[in-house]
């Protein structure tokens, strides 16, 4: 652009526009030409790059197998960041996958994902915590990776680090054999300020387990409106969250800080807190509770389009859904009318045979209309005793297991069967049940 300028200028002043305008306007028709084969050249050569529209640089050096893979390390140099929150790995459904980190200097981040190494600018935060609500500055860094391969742990490393950083992923399976964790109601943050050591138990334990993603059923920091709490909560889930997939089913008490809790995530449907994704042969609906449900509202409509394409695939073998409040409980909070009217409807008639619950800081199994409903909220918060249960006269009893105990799940899919084994958090069985589709 800046040689096409300077070039009108000297042919203008050397031949005079008049006399030359049937020159003149030749040229300008060329230099049209020239700029739009150079930005469609442009714009396949973005397309060719595995990271896309997604703000990163492949930087690789050589082919992946040329034996020079520290290649490009020597010419990043070295770093002063230190990492102020561990990185943590959602998945944004199509293979997709975005790995979060944060540090305390404004360095340009480089990650080597298999082998590819990618530039990662950073996101300058400013952010209270503590319990002074002191202000500090923060580095965020989120590494989108598109259509990365199935069935595989993808390694990675993050390299602009005082101490780089390495770990692997599961990527999203498609075989028909896979193990995903469930627990929830941690509630990082305030009285515990700086850790959770519950948290921290539960989460290691569910590491051992080696599950592909993990699902949080909600209540994750005490207060939603302070940035400061979801520290505690990757921190505490560091062991975990760098291996695992982390889905989350927003919870009451991050109500009033969506702004904080839509930062943390990158999650398949857009920046709505109710998605659904697949994983094997199953797939899985989150819901956001605290967004409303009513057959008039957009969630709803969301819901039933969703739950029923899913039903009619015949490649989905198993649905499964989470939510925080549970529709059936028999703990310190009620059950949840709107889940229990509105929700359990649409479960009901569809193949939905496992829900899992949060709210209530314990364990709970019911087991109603086919549906085997999990509360499954003993991840950290104060533990909450059974109530009395009164049935309705002529109902069947449905509860199966009740106990007041720091509790995960561990899921094992596996083609028509589902394992459910929850264990508390001296890692000892509590319950363990399957569920078998025809
Ligand atoms: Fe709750």
């Amino acid at each position: 652009m800046v040689y096409y300028i300077v070039y009108c200028i000297i042919f203008m002043v050397r031949g005079g526009i008049m006399n030359n305008l049937r020159r003149f306007i030749m040229y300008q028709i060329l230099f049209a030409l020239l700029f739009i084969v150079t930005s469609f050249l442009s714009a396949c050569s973005s397309e060719s790059n595995p990271a896309g529209d997604s703000g990163l640089t492949d930087i690789s050096q050589g082919e992946p197998d040329s034996g020079n893979e520290d290649a490009g390390v020597e010419d990043i140099g070295t770093f002063q960041s230190r990492l102020t929150r561990y990185p943590y790995i959602t998945y944004r459904g199509n293979n997709s996958f975005t790995l979060f980190w944060e540090t305390d200097h404004d360095e340009t981040g480089y990650i080597r994902l298999d082998d590819k190494l990618y530039k990662v600018p950073p996101t300058k935060l400013s952010i209270k915590v503590g319990a002074d609500l002191k202000t500090r500055t923060i580095y965020q860094y989120s590494a989108k990776f598109d259509m990365l391969p199935e069935d595989r742990k993808i390694t990675y490393e993050i390299l602009s680090l005082k101490t780089p950083l390495k770990s692997s992923f599961s990527s999203r399976s498609t075989n028909n054999d896979f193990v995903f964790a469930v627990y929830g109601d941690n509630r990082s943050g305030a009285p515990y300020l700086d850790e959770n050591p519950t948290h921290k138990e539960v989460t290691s334990l569910i590491a051992k387990y080696e599950p592909e993603f993990v699902i949080n059923t909600g209540d994750i920091v005490y207060a939603g409106g302070l940035e400061g709490e979801w520290y505690q909560f990757f921190n505490d889930g560091a062991t975990l969250f760098r291996k695992a997939a982390l889905f989350v089913a927003i919870g009451n008490h991050e109500s009033g800080g969506y702004d904080i809790f839509n930062r943390q995530f990158d999650f398949p449907n857009g920046e709505k807190f109710y998605y659904s994704f697949d994983w094997g042969n199953s797939h899985f609906i989150v819901l956001c509770l605290d967004c409303g449900i009513s057959p008039e509202n957009e969630q709803y409509k969301w819901l039933k389009e969703d739950i029923e394409t899913a039903d009619s695939n015949p490649d989905v073998k198993h649905l499964f859904v989470s939510f925080h409040e549970p529709p059936y409980t028999f703990s310190t909070h009620a059950p949840n009318m709107d889940a229990r009217n509105y929700i359990v409807p649409l479960l009901k008639t569809t193949r939905t045979r496992l829900v899992v619950n949060g709210h209530n800081h314990t364990y709970e199994h019911i087991f109603k209309d086919s549906i085997h409903y999990l509360v499954s909220g003993g991840g950290g918060a104060p533990l909450y005793p059974e109530k009395e249960i009164k049935y309705e006269e002529g109902e069947t009893p449905y509860m199966v297991k009740y106990q007041m105990v720091f509790n995960f799940s561990i899921v094992h899919v596996s083609n028509n069967s589902i394992n459910v084994k929850t264990f508390d958090n001296n890692n000892q069985l509590i319950e363990e049940f399957n569920i078998t589709e025809e």
